[in-house]
């Protein structure tokens, strides 16, 4: 049996640490969707054509360090706005949303497109100087140098593009639940989020 939880939201939300600590919780797998369009990115900074790129993704690919970086995140932004790119990259990610034992996937529209009939489905967010402040301390965490105006205007670009472009737009599916990260620490996010589960999954298996 499948289970799909849904985990959508700007830029630096949370999604990503929500969506790992409830994989884990429920035993689920995770797949972070945005590696697929900053794999692609990358693939396009190197002067790759995108469609070809995202029909020719390898796995091991997803691993690498360099996707975390601000470059990347900007050209898999760009990526992410081509139709036939998002098309080459759906059925990846609807068969693993489907895939025996449960999945969490986060991203930007897998409520509204990629699997808009999740057993359970959240839109995290937080406001704008949340999120780059929060941006800005992991990328001096991770030794990348950075002025928090240039985060922050980065972060509000990113989602500007994200949100208004045609297809498959960064949305929150009318039946998701709102979580709002601003003032809520990690441990108390999370904890919602495995709530919202829970009430769906209840004692089930998958
Ligand atoms: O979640 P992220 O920051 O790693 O995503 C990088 C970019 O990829 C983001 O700016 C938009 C795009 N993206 C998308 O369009 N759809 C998804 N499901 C996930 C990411």
């Amino acid at each position: 049996m499948s289970f799909c939880v849904a985990i959508d939201g700007p830029a630096a939300a949370g999604k990503g640490t929500i969506a790992r600590a409830v994989a884990a919780h429920f035993g689920f797998a995770h797949l972070d969707s945005g590696l697929l369009y900053r794999a692609v990115g990358r693939r396009a900074l190197q002067g790759e054509n995108p469609l070809e790129a995202a029909r020719s993704l390898r796995p091991e690919e997803l691993d690498d360090p360099v996707l975390r970086t601000p470059e990347v995140a900007e050209a898999a932004s760009r990526v992410a706005a081509m139709p036939e790119v998002r098309k080459a990259l759906t059925d990846f990610q609807r068969a693993f949303a489907r895939r025996a034992g449960g999945a969490v996937l986060d991203g930007r529209d897998i409520g509204t497109v990629i699997c808009p009939e999740a057993e359970v489905k959240l839109f995290v967010t937080a406001s704008d100087e949340v999120r780059a402040r929060r941006r800005h301390a992991e990328l001096l965490e991770r030794g990348i140098e950075a002025e928090f105006e240039d985060v922050l205007a980065d972060l509000r670009a990113r989602d500007a593009r994200d949100r208004e472009r045609a297809v498959a737009p960064l949305a929150k599916a009318d039946d998701a639940l709102l979580l709002d990260t601003t003032e809520l620490s990690i441990e108390a996010a999370v904890n919602e989020a495995i709530r919202a589960v829970e009430r769906r999954y209840g004692q089930g298996r998958v």
